[in-house]
């Protein structure tokens, strides 16, 4: 049974990619994550705020608009983070590039286009085999359109690429409202790799103290949809690796990403909750899956139920929607 799977060029053993969180933040948890079969990781994002000491440019995209800009800044924590931190998440790279075997991506969390971006080419020196991209923009001004936003995570993706010569993924935000546009233009920019999709921090309101809070709401399988959808249509549609993230919970998660068109996937909620040793239990049901099926490998399974294979097209499109809207009954 081969569940090997090639990711970005990266080959990997099986489609496990631990996602960037607290899991891949330190060197005991990424053994522990390496011995249990992951067959790659995603380190802890380094963010902006961490590797720029002029916070100038990230403070105009984060409250350009905003009507109380001295008071916005008032609220935004003070940058205390310097360049100590983002040396040593260099040096933890370093020492797990000597210490394990698989693929290592490095995680980079910005949304300006400031100087943090030539940190990628450190990243590089350091030895990452992958850089993934986390560029999380909340447009609150109504006076930028769409087309705008869209440039400022193609030209920071463009300005990473410059940087380096590894493959660079981007985790993509779900809520462009042309999806398979924008990763098109990604793919344009140079993205080896997309991430469908990232989880936002949710928002909620304290009816105690009466204010807002932005909390992390852990995802199940039904948040796996979007990604489904994605992948599905995107697969074969263009030339980039697919990874599916947010709401990959078990094998059968698992089975439903390939299907749809991922090339591997991420999980992050999964293993918080049950350990790092839940890969171990994730690739044995896989595995007897695929055999009691009678599948010799994942990439005999790739895409087989995605846009461009499915016998079903409708799934994934409009007249679906409207039919099974339409037929409920109570
Ligand atoms: C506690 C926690 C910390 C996270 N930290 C990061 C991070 O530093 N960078 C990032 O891109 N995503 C981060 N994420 C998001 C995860 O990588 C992942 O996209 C999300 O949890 C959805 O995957 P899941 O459904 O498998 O949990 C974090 C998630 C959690 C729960």
């Amino acid at each position: 049974m081969d569940l090997s799977t090639t990711y970005m060029g990266l080959k990997l053993k099986n489609p496990i990619i631990v996602g960037a969180s607290p899991l891949t933040a330190s060197f005991e948890s990424i053994k522990r994550l390496e011995e249990a079969g992951a067959a790659a990781i995603v380190l802890h994002s380094i963010f902006e705020e961490q590797i720029n000491h002029e916070t100038h440019e990230l403070d105009y995209f984060l409250f350009k608009g905003s009507e109380d800009y001295a008071e916005a800044l008032g609220y935004f924590p003070e940058v205390t983070l310097s360049n100590i931190e983002s040396e040593s998440y260099l040096d933890e790279i370093t020492k797990l590039k000597e210490n394990i075997s698989i693929p290592v991506i490095a995680s980079l969390n910005g949304v300006s286009k400031g100087g943090w971006i030539n940190y990628a080419k450190k990243l590089q020196a350091a030895g990452v085999d992958a850089i993934e991209l986390n560029i999380t923009y909340i447009p609150t001004d109504i006076d930028v359109d769409a087309r705008e936003v869209e440039m400022l995570y193609i030209d920071a993706l463009k300005a990473v690429k410059e940087n380096v010569s590894i493959p660079v993924s981007v985790k993509m935000n779900a809520v462009f409202s042309a999806p398979a546009q924008m990763a098109k233009k990604l793919v344009e920019a140079g993205a080896e790799g997309l991430v469908l999709f990232d989880r936002p921090v949710h928002v909620d309101i304290d009816l105690e103290n009466l204010n807002s809070l932005q909390v992390i709401n852990p995802s199940n399988s039904n948040d796996l949809s979007e990604t489904l959808r994605w992948s599905a249509i995107l697969y074969k549609k263009l030339d980039v690796s697919l990874c599916a993230s947010t709401g990959v919970k078990t094998h059968e998660d698992i089975l439903k990403a390939i299907m749809s068109g991922a090339d591997a996937v991420q999980m992050v909620g999964a293993l918080l909750e049950h350990g790092p040793e839940y890969i171990e239990i994730v690739l044995h049901h896989l595995l007897a899956w695929m055999q009691e099926k009678e599948y010799v490998s994942i990439q005999q399974m790739k895409g087989s139920i995605s846009l461009h294979h499915t016998s079903n097209p409708a799934a994934y499109q409009r007249a679906n929607y409207m039919r099974i809207l339409t037929d409920y009954r109570y």
